[in-house]
C-alpha cells in the first residue's frame, strides 16, 4: 500500500501528525506533498520540527494567492506527481484549498481519495471551508467521520454507508501524544508574565472575519471589553493574515496582547491553562473541548456542533456585546463534559481501514 499524504496548512500538519506517526510506527510506504500554502517558519516547518516529523518529499511552493490562483496551481503540481508517484490511495485532512486540489486531482487520476474529518458541515456557503469540504467528501472513497453527526450528514447527502468510518478525530491523538511536554514548556508563560487559570488566549483568522472590517472590529472591541471586565491578560497569537488586515483597516488593539503565530506546544500548554479561549478557529473549539476548557465562538455558526451539545463552547458572531455576553456565560461554565471527538485512537483506525481494503 502506497499512501500520499496531501497538506499544506498549520492544521493539517497538527492533524496530519498521528497518522504520520501511525505509518512510521507500521513501516508502512508513504509520503508527503506539502502544497506550500502555509510557507512562514510560524506557520509551517516549526510544526514539522516540533512534532519531529519527517520532511516533505516534494513542495509545491505554491504559497499565497485569490482562490481560483491558488487551487489551480495546486491542482497542476499535485497531479504531475501523483501521475509520477502511482500512490494507492491519497489522503487528505480537513477542509482548506488544498484538501480540495488534492481530493480533486486524485479522483481524476482514479486514485482513492480518505479524507480525514469527512462530514462536517456549517450550512455556512461564505465560508471558502464549507464549499472545499463539501466537494472533498463528495470525491472521496473512504470518509472518516469523526463523529456520529458527521456520519448522519454524509448519509443525509446519499454517500454509500459502506464508505464512512466513523474513527473520532485526529485532533485527541495530537492531544494525548502531545499534552505531557506541551506542558511542561512553561517558559512561554514566562516569557508573557502570565499565570495558569489567570489569562485568556485568543485567535482570530477567518476569512468571513477578518477580512471584513466591521466583523473584524467587532471582535477586538468584543476582546478588548472582555478583557477589562475580567482584569486579566488577553493573549492573541495573531495569524498572518488578521496581522495584516488588522493593519489594513487600522484598528487599534489597546489592553490585548498580540504576539507572533505560537509553535504547537507552547499554544497546546497556553490553551490548557486559559480562563477562557476565545477563536473563530476549527482546530480550536475542538481543543479546548477537548481539554476541558471553555471556549466562545467569535461566528454565528459551527461545524462542531459537538462541542455546543456537550456545553464546551458557545457561538457569539462578531458583536462586542454579544462576545462579552458569552465570555461571561462561558466562564461560570461547570466544566465536566465529556469529549465527543473520540479515544486518541483515530490514526490507527484510519490506517488499519485502508490496510483491509
Ligand atoms: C487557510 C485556510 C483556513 C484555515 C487556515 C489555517 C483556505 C481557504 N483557508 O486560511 O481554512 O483555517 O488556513 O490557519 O484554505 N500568510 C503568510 N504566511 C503563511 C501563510 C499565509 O503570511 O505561511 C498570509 C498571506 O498574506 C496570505 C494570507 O495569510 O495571503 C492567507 O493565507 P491562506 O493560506 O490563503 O489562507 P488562511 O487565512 O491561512
Ligand atoms: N495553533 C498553533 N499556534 C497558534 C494558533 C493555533 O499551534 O498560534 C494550532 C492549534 O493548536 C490547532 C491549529 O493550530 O491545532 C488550528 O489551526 P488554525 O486555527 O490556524 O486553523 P483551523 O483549525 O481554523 O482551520
Amino acid at each position: 500500500m502506497r499512501i500520499a499524504l496531501i497538506l499544506g496548512t498549520r492544521p493539517e500538519i497538527v492533524k496530519c501528525s498521528p497518522i504520520i506517526r501511525e505509518c512510521k510506527r507500521l513501516g508502512l510506504y508513504f509520503f508527503i506533498l506539502h502544497t506550500g500554502q502555509h510557507y512562514s517558519y510560524l506557520m509551517d516547518k516549526v510544526f514539522f520540527e516540533q512534532l519531529e516529523l519527517p520532511p516533505a518529499k516534494f513542495n509545491l511552493d505554491v504559497g499565497s494567492g485569490n482562490h481560483g490562483k491558488q487551487t489551480g496551481a495546486m491542482l497542476q503540481g499535485i497531479e504531475k506527481i501523483l501521475q509520477s508517484e502511482c500512490p494507492d490511495v491519497v489522503l487528505v485532512q480537513g477542509d482548506t484549498n488544498t484538501v480540495l486540489a488534492g481530493a480533486i486531482a486524485a479522483v481524476k487520476l482514479w486514485i482513492k481519495v480518505g479524507h480525514v474529518e469527512a462530514g462536517l458541515r456549517s450550512y455556512d456557503r461564505r465560508m471558502p471551508e464549507e464549499i472545499n469540504r463539501i466537494l472533498a467528501d463528495h470525491c472521496s472513497d473512504y470518509l472518516f467521520a469523526p463523529t456520529s453527526k458527521s456520519k448522519e450528514i454524509l448519509l443525509h447527502e446519499g454517500i454509500p454507508e459502506k464508505q464512512i468510518f466513523m474513527v473520532g478525530n485526529t485532533a485527541v491523538d495530537a492531544v494525548y501524544q502531545n499534552l505531557e511536554i506541551a506542558k511542561s514548556k512553561n517558559q512561554i508563560l514566562v516569557e508573557l508574565g502570565i499565570n495558569p487559570g489567570k489569562f485568556m488566549l485568543a485567535t482570530s483568522h477567518r476569512q468571513e472575519n477578518v477580512d471584513n472590517k466591521e466583523s473584524f472590529a467587532g471582535i477586538i472591541k468584543g476582546l478588548q471589553l472582555v478583557q477589562k471586565e475580567f482584569g486579566i491578560p488577553l493573549i492573541y497569537p495573531i495569524h498572518p493574515r488578521a496581522r495584516k488586515q488588522l493593519e489594513l483597516f487600522n484598528i487599534e488593539t489597546e489592553g490585548l496582547t498580540l504576539v507572533e503565530p505560537l509553535d504547537y506546544l507552547s499554544f497546546l500548554n497556553l490553551e490548557s491553562k486559559a480562563m477562557l479561549v476565545l477563536s473563530d478557529s476549527g482546530g480550536v473549539q475542538e481543543e479546548t473541548c477537548i481539554l476541558g476548557v471553555p471556549c466562545v465562538t467569535l461566528r454565528e455558526n459551527t461545524e462542531r456542533p459537538e462541542t455546543l451539545d456537550v456545553g464546551s463552547n458557545m457561538l457569539a458572531g462578531t458583536s462586542s456585546e454579544r462576545i462579552l455576553e458569552a465570555a461571561k456565560i462561558m466562564v461560570g461554565r461547570e466544566k465536566g463534559w465529556v469529549n465527543p471527538f473520540g479515544d486518541g485512537k483515530t490514526a490507527q483506525k484510519i490506517i488499519s481501514i485502508l490496510l483491509k481494503k
